[in-house]
């Protein structure tokens, strides 16, 4: 197995990381409803642009066998080390490149092995029950931890974070993405009252930010069904790691790399990203550049909800390539 690196990790900066010995499982959702979409063959090269915990990624190369090629990415350190283990565990026999990097860049990372055409391509969009749960990077409103809210876990001087954009943006622009990439009805309030909370202190917690939230929207939303900062929190992802940008990107780029009746399969878990993804899919086939395979995006099953309630707001969809 080759491990390709990409990107300079000596500078971890203030990212916590998930260790081996403390660590979530992710399982895999629409596992099924990929493998049967995608049509992997024995040989194939398949390419899983979000490794995460690896459950897609194991359960590809078991498709294509050991005379396939598996290329492996992922933003976050944690998640290549994490597969590389699970795959030496699992004895898997198919070639594998894992490249910490962003999914923007399949084209330099397939350069790079010289492969030009693939079978398939993955993305499963979105952070891992690890980066969730035991990241210690802020994406959870129900702990505190340090708002930096990266799926990388390389934290440079430049990296945008969440204290940043928090601390530092102009009110009008924390409204503007707290509605668009959040679609928070109380945006306005709330980043009034962000402007106005750091004025006393830097907001430098995930605790300190939820306070504000839940002071700022009324008092039936702060005791509705949905936490108040689910929303606001989801638009600093978006913004932090420019996941909307990123997964534009990727799949513009993705449609060149696929062979005759190569499939590509993306997995959103919100509206903005689904979206994206069906007009993509839709712009291509109006192009004559193949068919999507599904009419109608694939949902996740109430069986699959029952075991996973992560894969609740998961939607699949698949585009063949002429
Ligand atoms: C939902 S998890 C993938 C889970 C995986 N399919 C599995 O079976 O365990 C998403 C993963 O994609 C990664 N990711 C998200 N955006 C990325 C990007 N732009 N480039 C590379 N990796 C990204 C995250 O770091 C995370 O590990």
């Amino acid at each position: 197995m080759r491990t390709l690196n990409n990107h300079n990790n000596s500078s971890t900066g203030s990212g916590q990381q998930a260790t081996d010995n403390m660590h979530t499982q992710h399982i895999p959702v629409l596992l099924q409803e990929v493998l049967k979409n995608i049509e992997l063959h024995k040989g194939d090269i398949v390419l899983d642009g979000t490794l995460g915990g690896g459950g897609h990624a194991l359960a590809m190369a078991k498709e294509i066998g050991n005379k396939g090629t598996l290329i492996g990415i992922d933003v976050d350190s944690e998640a290549i080390k994490r597969v590389e283990n699970l795959f030496v565990s699992h004895k898997v026999e198919c070639g594998r490149f894992f490249s910490q990097n962003n999914f923007r860049n399949i084209d330099s990372v397939l350069n790079k092995l010289n492969i030009r055409e693939v079978n398939a391509i993955l993305f499963d969009l979105g952070l891992s029950s690890d980066q969730l749960e035991v990241s210690g990077r802020g994406f959870t409103f129900q702990k505190d931890e340090p708002l930096e809210m990266t799926l990388s876990n390389s934290i440079k001087d430049e990296t945008l974070t969440a204290k940043e954009i928090v601390n530092t943006w102009q009110e009008g622009n924390l409204a503007d993405i707290i509605y668009g990439y959040g679609e928070e009805r109380y945006s306005r309030r709330i980043a009034k009252a962000i402007v106005e909370g750091r004025k006393f202190k830097e907001i430098t917690t995930t605790q300190e930010l939820v306070e504000i939230i839940s002071r700022a929207v009324p008092s039936g939303y702060r005791h509705g069904k949905i936490n108040p900062a689910t929303k606001t929190f989801q638009a600093l992802r978006i913004t932090v790691n420019d996941e909307l940008g990123a997964a534009r990107e990727a799949l513009d780029k993705a449609i060149m790399y696929l062979n005759q009746d190569g499939r590509v399969a993306v997995i959103t878990f919100h509206s903005l990203e689904d979206r994206l993804v069906k007009r993509k899919f839709r712009e291509w086939q109006s192009e004559g550049l193949g068919t999507v395979i599904t009419k109608k995006p694939i949902i996740p099953s109430d069986e699959e909800i029952r075991i996973n309630k992560r894969a609740r707001s998961a939607k699949l969809r698949v585009f063949k390539k002429q």
